[in-house]
């Protein structure tokens, strides 16, 4: 059976992800494209939904569709500005609003008859963020929601599956929205609702099957979780024709690369572990300005990576743990890259490597889902993010083995020491805390123990390029300062510095200064971001 899709057609509104995310909790596939990239051939396409955009249809550069590629040939849901390009198009009416509409509304006049609405509430609030209005629907559209000061606050065309709505279903104030889009995609546009892990695993790996056919193919291991769950997909679907190259720059966490390592081959992953620690130490040798440190890394990892990958000659394909948010972001259609995105990249013309890239549709929560379907145990699958120039760009100033070696003590201490502390709290809370489908601790009383870990989205340790007087036993010391860092975020384009115990904080710092030679101070880092960042460099 053919995997079901709903296509979101993206004008360049900020929630268009959302909406995506939305659906996929409804265990329904969809695709975010380019308003103009519908797929006018794919007969997987059960229904199409016209996001928002931060034009108005009158815009002279505004974003326009072709409605007739899919009119008439499946459902379709504009929402905000969707509604209103469809509302001015088919000729109704759209104007400014006197002020623009923006935040909590309720709704009222629904027809509870119509089927967008089934399950709805009296007054259901709703969020509106609009500052165009539709003030006529066109002939053979009416009205099935108006709030109070929006009369056609959600319409429905007459005689044909047409929906358009004002306010954002996919916004966490609109408290029945994910009930609304429900009504959307499995009521009228008919899902399946079989989008599981399982099911992505099972379909994945005959796909993998068939587009690599014999071929061998290369994956660079970072030890995060990206390029793990690709990594262990593709064993499942090729075993050892695949072949992973993990590089070990030097700059990892204390012990990281022996135990991923272990890791991964207790996977039943065929990987080369390469230590370049040797070169990677000689290059940045005396190297203090944080961008050059960047480009010696990432030129050498290239470097190491293409020698090993060379090897393998008869390598046809490059595997990448790319997901969907790298790709959305980088694809993003009015132009504003907000993230450039670390890949390993640059392979050799020459090689002539076709790019593999099974986790692309995938969101970092569904990531982690199919690897637990997958059996990777939960350290992996639970682990922070670490840069890919690893303790470089925490060391300020410049870098030795000899730093490194202090930076990895006190990092070890700070992260276990998370991983150990444990906060009881109720199930509900937990499993808001705790990322989707995370295995849960019970205690005695009923409760579930969190890990300070596991609450936040990042921690680290700066090595600081200060030294300070201190004291220990009878002696006066002059020392090193370390900088903890930990933040909570949901995707590292904002963060706040996360408010741990002050217990768990006083135990930390004890436990670095008598324990690392070479630290006699640890401060805490309070800044948020923006206007900080998360890493020091
Ligand atoms: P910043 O410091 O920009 O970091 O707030 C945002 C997130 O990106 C990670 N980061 C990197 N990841 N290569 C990576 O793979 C890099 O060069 C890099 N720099 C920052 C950082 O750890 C945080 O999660």
């Amino acid at each position: 059976m053919q995997q079901q899709k709903i296509i979101i057609l993206d004008f360049g509104s900020q929630t268009t992800q959302l909406i995506a995310r939305r659906l996929r909790e409804l265990d329904t596939f969809c695709e975010i494209l380019p308003y103009n990239k519908f797929p006018v051939s794919d007969p997987d396409v059960i229904g199409v939904i016209l996001a928002g955009s931060p034009y108005s249809v009158y815009d002279p550069e505004a974003f326009r569709v072709d409605l007739n590629q899919f009119r008439g040939r499946m459902p379709i849901l504009g929402i905000c500005y969707g509604a209103q390009f469809m509302s001015h198009t088919l000729g109704g009416k759209v104007e400014p609003a006197g002020s623009r509409e923006y935040g909590r509304a309720n709704l009222s006049s629904i027809d509870f008859e119509n089927p967008l609405f089934k399950g709805f509430d009296e007054n259901s609030q709703v969020w509106m963020s609009h500052g165009d209005t539709i003030t006529a629907l066109p002939n053979g559209f009416h009205a099935i929601a108006s709030t109070e000061k929006v009369q056609y606050a959600a319409y429905a065309a007459d005689n044909e599956p047409i929906w358009g709505v004002q306010f954002h279903p996919e916004v966490f104030h609109t408290l029945q929205g994910t009930q609304l889009l429900r009504n959307f995609v499995v009521d009228i546009c008919g899902s399946r609702q079989d989008w599981s892990p399982a099911n992505f695993v099972e379909t994945t790996v005959a796909e993998l099957r068939q587009q690599i056919g014999n071929d061998r193919v290369i994956l660079g291991l970072s030890g995060g979780v990206d390029s793990s769950v690709a990594a262990v997909l593709l064993n499942k679907a090729i075993g050892n024709r695949l072949t992973c190259i993990f590089v070990d720059h030097g700059m990892l966490r204390k012990n990281e690369f022996q135990n991923v390592m272990k890791d991964y081959e207790c996977l039943g992953l065929n990987v080369i572990g390469v230590d370049a620690s040797a070169r990677f130490f000689a290059d940045l040798d005396g190297v203090t300005e944080p961008e050059k440190k960047r480009k010696i890394i990432g030129r050498d990892f290239i470097e190491v990576f293409n020698a090993e990958a060379k090897k393998i000659t008869d390598a046809k394909w490059l595997a990448q743990g790319t997901i969907y948010p790298d790709r959305i972001e980088s694809l993003n259609i009015t132009g504003k890259v907000i993230k450039s995105h670390h890949n390993v990249g640059g392979l050799p013309e020459e090689m002539h490597l076709k790019l593999c890239e099974p986790l692309k549709w995938l969101f970092k929560d569904e990531v982690r889902r199919v690897g637990r379907q997958l059996g990777i145990p939960e350290h992996l699958i639970g682990r922070h993010p670490f840069p890919g120039p690893g303790l470089a760009v925490r060391i300020l100033g410049a870098i030795t083995p000899e730093k490194v070696r202090i930076l990895q003590d006190a990092d070890d201490i700070f992260i276990q020491g998370l991983r150990d502390y444990k906060v009881n709290m109720p199930a509900e809370q937990a499993k808001k805390v705790l990322a989707a489908g995370s295995p849960l601790e019970y205690t005695d009383n009923g409760e579930v123990a969190v890990s300070l870990y596991d609450q936040i989205w990042q921690a680290g340790v700066i090595l600081l390029p200060v030294k300070s007087v201190g004291v220990m036993g009878d002696e006066r010391t002059y020392e090193r300062a370390v900088a903890l860092r930990a933040v909570t975020s949901t995707d590292a384009m904002t963060a706040d510095w996360a408010h741990l115990p002050y217990d768990f904080m006083a135990k930390v710092s004890n436990d670095i200064i008598n324990h690392v030679k070479g630290v006699n101070r640890v401060c805490y880092d309070i800044s948020s971001k923006p206007p900080a960042t998360i890493e020091w460099e």
